[in-house]
């Protein structure tokens, strides 16, 4: 059993690698939600089912069979031509199709994973797509490998509830975007009130479950980073008092004053 932060960040990376590789091979892998990697196999809480039939028709097949997401994070991010997004564990490239699509040859859509497997996968999978505005980068979300204020938009689909440092991916992200930046993210994340040990009775770490942040962690985490209008928004059911939900937020264009009130200054009190 797992411990320590890099065995589990290890554990999480193997168990992605075996399901880049058995979708490679045909076979069925493991991810969030799935019976081999916890108890839940509910094909309609996590994976392609979470997408219309206009999206899946954009995607090859193996792209579609590799999502391993909790929602749709394409669905509510927005995107606009012209825009640069950053999909936060990209794993087969789903939601990096359909955004490089979105946002058109004069946008960019790059895609983060740790996994070397997955990110075969991907290349793959966007080369099959006919997509050319995208790149794949090697590398934790926890330290993106991008300038700061570099990009418009930050996506990710059910990989947040995996790190074992979640502030320091909120900072990365708040780093990452440039002023007046969004967020939209599908994550698994638990009802307030449930323990961590509760959320780890109800599944397993690599299945997306015991990792899972609370509505409250969530908002305050995104705040402390630097996030205004914040919302966690339930969408269905993973687990007993689990859920995948959409996570929005927009970088504040002035973190000068942020949370503070505007004070008028006093008539006459000038300076000098
Ligand atoms: C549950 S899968 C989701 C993949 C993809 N977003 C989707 O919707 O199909 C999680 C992915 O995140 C990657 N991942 C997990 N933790 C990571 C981390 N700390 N840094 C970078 N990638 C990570 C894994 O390699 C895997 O590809």
């Amino acid at each position: 059993m797992a411990t320590s932060a890099d065995e589990l960040r290890e554990e999480v990376r193997r168990r992605y690698a075996e399901s880049a590789r058995a979708v490679i091979e045909g076979s069925s892998g493991c991810g969030c939600g799935s019976a081999s990697c916890c108890d839940d196999d509910d094909a309609t809480k996590f994976g392609e089912a979470l997408y219309d039939a206009k999206q899946r028709g954009e995607l090859p097949d193996a792209a579609a069979l590799a999502s391993l997401g909790c929602g749709n994070p394409t669905a509510v991010a927005d995107l606009a031509e012209g825009e640069i997004v950053l999909d936060l564990g990209s794993g087969g490239g789903i939601d990096i199709i359909l955004s490089a699509k979105r946002v058109g040859q004069t946008g960019l859509a790059y895609g983060l994973d740790m996994t070397d497997e997955m990110l075969a996968l991907a290349r793959r999978n966007a080369e099959e797509a006919g997509v050319k505005n995208a790149i794949f980068l090697k590398g934790v979300i926890e330290k993106v490998p991008l300038p700061a204020e570099s990009v418009d938009v930050v996506i990710s689909n059910c990989v947040i509830n995996l790190s074992t440092d979640k502030a320091a991916v909120l900072t990365e992200i708040a780093r990452v975007l440039k002023p007046g930046g969004r967020v939209g993210v599908s994550d698994v994340v638990a009802e307030d009130g449930l323990t961590p040990e509760d959320r780890a009775a109800r599944g397993s770490y690599v299945g997306c479950i015991a990792g899972a942040l609370s509505k409250s962690e969530y908002e305050q985490g995104l705040d402390a980073a630097g996030f205004e209008q914040i919302s966690v928004t339930f969408t269905h059911e993973v687990a007993d008092g689990m859920h995948g939900a959409i996570v929005k937020a927009t970088k504040t264009r002035d973190p000068a004053t942020r949370g503070l009130p505007v004070v008028q200054p006093a008539e006459g009190a000038g300076c000098c």
